[in-house]
């Protein structure tokens, strides 16, 4: 059954904005969803103000995690660190004009693969961002699959 997406989604699938690395990176969180096996990664080039000048991303996952993961760079770049962490899942999907109930959690693993970022930026440069946590699912220092608990979904 096909599913509907929004021609955002759909945009930012076929045309996704801000693939790749960014090398000597601030910040790079790597975050996977251990029930459909998708992966991302983001890097965030930080500046000493504290703004985001660039971001990336690649993700190996469905096409509702690359147009989040796409969008979610978007709408980070020329943010702080601290007005980043207002792009939530919900940001994210308002900016795409929704996603199928079914994809949600795709865009959970955008909003996580941003925290990780700045989790690592932080500890990076010892320094603590207000409201930010540890990321649960950031696979960068260990490769195994995590439990169920990752699944949370947001419900505000
Ligand atoms: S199906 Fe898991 S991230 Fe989209």
């Amino acid at each position: 059954m096909a599913m509907n997406y929004s021609e955002a989604v759909m945009d930012h699938f076929t045309n996704p904005r801000n693939v790749g690395e960014i090398e000597n990176a601030s910040g790079c969180g790597t975050v996977g969803n251990a029930v459909c096996g998708d992966i991302m990664r983001v890097y965030l080039d930080i500046d000493d103000d504290g703004v985001i000048q660039d971001a990336k991303f690649k993700t190996f996952g469905c096409g509702a995690a690359i147009a989040t993961s796409s969008m979610a760079t978007v709408l980070v770049k020329g943010k702080t660190v601290q007005e980043a962490l207002e792009v939530t899942n919900k940001a994210v999907m308002e900016a795409l004009d929704g996603l199928p109930p079914v994809k949600v959690h795709c865009s959970l693993l955008a909003e996580e693969a941003i925290h990780a970022a700045l989790w690592d930026y932080a500890e990076k440069n010892g320094i603590a961002i207000e409201g930010l946590e540890k990321p649960v699912s950031d696979i960068s220092e260990h490769d195994h699959a995590h439990g169920a608990d990752d699944e949370e979904e947001e419900e505000e």
